[in-house]
């Protein structure tokens, strides 16, 4: 399975922090928020990742990421003109998925909790159709909103809708088969002139083809593009790390838990790093002070 991380967008909710950079690259807590949806990639078994950004940013992700090989993974850039739309990823991304099935993952989206690994795993499987998650929220209104019927079956889907049908907003992580790419070639575009993947969503429901997985009470899901999404998540990121001891999204971390780097390749992650926290909770997993504890992925 191939991997879209979007990273465009105007991030206009941010301004003025958005003005010269991209919303991506501002920190959740004490790394780039990037970093996040770029673990969950990894964690899903993703290893084959396409990072779409604006023409203004693509080079700076370039500078942060690289090609991905030091976390024994493939990282390539696309550009996104104009944010015309989440769905147009498939189309900006169709050579690179090929004949693959495909995860999307929006760049201002955080997941984190127990288990989720192996549901991003189970998903990472999928044979047809399409999975898209359902978490409830205080505020649908500003999602795709998921209605059920009275079995709890999904009835339908709605974007950003005035009067939300049910509290379950759809967060940004959707996994599709090859089929994405046809359907996203025969949107048009919506009222706001984005080709939505409300749509595309839509297309496989219609088809009976669209599971939604429910995200139980239990795990987080954060976007963090307004102000005070963006500091609930850096509160939420600093206190889990500050009482665990453990830190969410470290990429080194992952690459070697999930396989992917060894440990000597992960040694030779913090060579080029400065002396800062970051580096030293590498150093200590590399001692084992860590590593030594049951960690499940
Ligand atoms: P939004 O939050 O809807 O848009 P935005 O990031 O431009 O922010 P704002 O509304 O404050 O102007 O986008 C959700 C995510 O999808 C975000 O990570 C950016 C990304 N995105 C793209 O990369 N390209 C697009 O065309 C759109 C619409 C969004």
């Amino acid at each position: 399975m191939k991997g879209i991380l979007l990273a465009g967008g105007n991030g206009t909710r941010l301004y003025p922090l958005t003005n010269v950079a991209s919303k991506h690259l501002m920190c959740v807590y004490d790394k780039p928020m990037i970093y996040y949806p770029l673990s969950t990639l990894m964690l899903a078994g993703i290893r084959d990742i396409m990072l779409i950004s604006t023409p203004h940013d693509i080079e700076l992700y370039k500078k942060l990421l690289g090609d991905g090989s030091h976390l024994g993974i493939s990282i390539t850039y696309q550009i996104q003109e104009k944010p015309a739309g989440i769905a147009q990823a498939f189309l900006l991304a169709e050579e690179f998925i090929g004949n693959d099935n495909v995860c999307l993952i929006l760049g201002d989206n955080i997941f984190y909790g127990d288990g989720f690994s192996t549901t991003l795993k189970n998903c990472s499987q999928i044979d047809e159709g399409a999975i898209i998650f359902g978490y409830r929220v205080n505020d649908p209104e500003r999602y795709g909103v998921v209605e059920f019927d009275e079995n709890f079956m999904v009835k339908g889907l709605e974007e950003k809708p005035v009067k939300p049908k049910s509290n379950y907003a759809v967060p940004g992580i959707y996994f599709y088969d090859n089929h994405v790419i046809e359907i996203a070639k025969k949107l048009q575009p919506s009222a706001r002139g984005e080709l939505e993947i409300t749509d595309i969503n839509i297309e496989y429901l219609k088809q009976n083809k669209l599971k939604v997985d429910i995200i139980g009470r239990g795990s987080a899901w954060l976007d963090t593009g307004t102000p005070l999404s963006l500091l609930a998540a850096s509160n939420y990121v600093g206190t889990i790390e500050q009482r665990q001891g453990y830190k969410i999204a470290c990429i080194e971390e992952i690459a070697y838990r999930m396989g992917y780097i060894s440990l000597s390749e992960l040694e030779k992650s913090i060579d080029n790093m400065p002396n800062s926290t970051y580096q030293l909770y590498i150093k200590q997993l590399i001692q084992n002070e860590i590593i030594k504890v049951p960690v499940l992925l």
